[in-house]
């Protein structure tokens, strides 16, 4: 028997990504796939976003390729009631379940977008960069709470929290790292850039490192995005940059991510949210979840060939013409898969 996969198609455009997906698998090789519900799918089904056994599901699996969590209906009941299940705390619980503390987003555009970017071209061209980020401490997962009319989200690192992390930033590198804070105002980021430097200085000396500032850093990725190697960063920080960050790659619908622990099942997921104003149309780009399936059998199940043979079909399909909607185009989902299989 194959790897054991756990398949969590979750909301909105969700479950017609993790077919096309499912397709691309059984394609590569043989997987024992299980899915489950997470999300707002699970607390529809169990009135919360997700439940012991499907967290036990993927702490014992080989992997965990995750849709999008999330949409309207679920939002309206959380402005009905506060306290109500919110989607995002079945994928929050699941990073921080697993230990997923390192996230990485790769940001390769494809040779064929570079005119589908908001960017021009020439700025653009010659970009490959990686987003590190930081995935189970700041103020993500601080103490919050509300006290009569003042609400407030805690901002906590721990230095072993920030060297674990600015030690995949650095073994990432290629040509160097820029760590990313706002040490100018915060004190989770004075101890993150003392950190950040501590271990560059000890174990890593031999990669270029530079600080920036986070508003810096965001102007900066839009005006010489090329320069970047790996951006390493905080929760919030990673969060929004690599949005923004997506767009050079033409649509947030190109972006995959691997989150990652020191052990055990990794997560694979795109970026990109469950897109509920398209769900069910048949009209979603599957090419960020295909290169989750890529970073899934790189770094989840130590299939290196399959991984970059993923992802050079994904390539030369967009090289052959094919475009969904986010990016200019017609295809479906089901002609963007055919479109993908048939480079394999
Ligand atoms: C992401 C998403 C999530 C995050 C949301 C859905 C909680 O935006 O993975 O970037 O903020 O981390
Ligand atoms: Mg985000």
């Amino acid at each position: 028997m194959g790897p054991r996969i756990v398949i969590l198609p979750g909301d909105g455009i969700g479950p017609e990504i993790t077919a096309a997906a499912r397709e691309l698998l059984d394609r590569l090789g043989s997987f024992e796939y299980e899915e489950h519900l997470i999300g707002g799918a699970s607390i529809d089904a169990h009135g919360t976003a997700l439940t012991d056994e499907v967290l036990i599901a993927c702490r014992t699996s080989d992997a965990v390729l995750l849709a999008a969590v999330g949409g309207p209906k679920w939002d309206a009941a959380v402005a009905e009631d506060r306290a109500a299940p919110r989607p995002e705390q079945g994928l929050l619980g699941l990073r921080k379940g697993l230990g997923l503390f390192a996230n990485l987003r790769p940001v390769r555009p494809s040779h064929a977008l570079l005119d589908a970017s908001p960017l021009k071209r020439e700025r653009i061209e010659g970009t490959d960069l990686l987003v590190v980020r930081e995935l189970t401490g700041g103020i993500y997962f601080g103490v919050s709470g509300r006290d009569g009319d003042t609400a407030h989200d805690d901002c906590a690192y721990s230095v072993a929290e920030i060297e674990r992390i600015a030690r995949v930033g650095f073994r990432s590198a290629r040509t160097g790292d820029t760590s990313v804070d706002k040490a100018n105002v915060l004190e989770t980021s004075r101890l993150w850039r003392e950190t950040v430097t501590r271990i560059h200085e000890a174990e890593f000396s031999n990669v270029p490192l530079d600080h920036l500032l986070v508003d810096n850093a965001a102007m900066q990725l839009v005006s010489r995005p090329a320069d970047f190697d790996v951006i390493l960063t905080e929760n919030l920080f990673g969060d929004i940059l690599s949005d923004e960050a997506a767009m050079l790659t033409g649509s947030l619908g190109m972006l995959p991510s691997a989150s990652l622990g020191a052990s055990g099942a990794g997560l694979f997921e795109p970026v990109h949210g469950s897109a509920p104003d398209i769900a069910g149309t048949g009209r979603a780009n599957p090419l960020a979840m295909f290169g989750s399936v890529a970073l899934m059998l790189r770094h989840g199940l130590g299939m290196e060939s399959a991984a970059t043979g993923v992802e050079s079909a994904i390539d030369r399909a967009l090289e052959d013409g094919l475009r969904t909607a986010d990016l200019g185009g017609e295809a479906t989902t089901e002609e963007a898969t055919r479109a993908v299989l048939a480079n394999l």
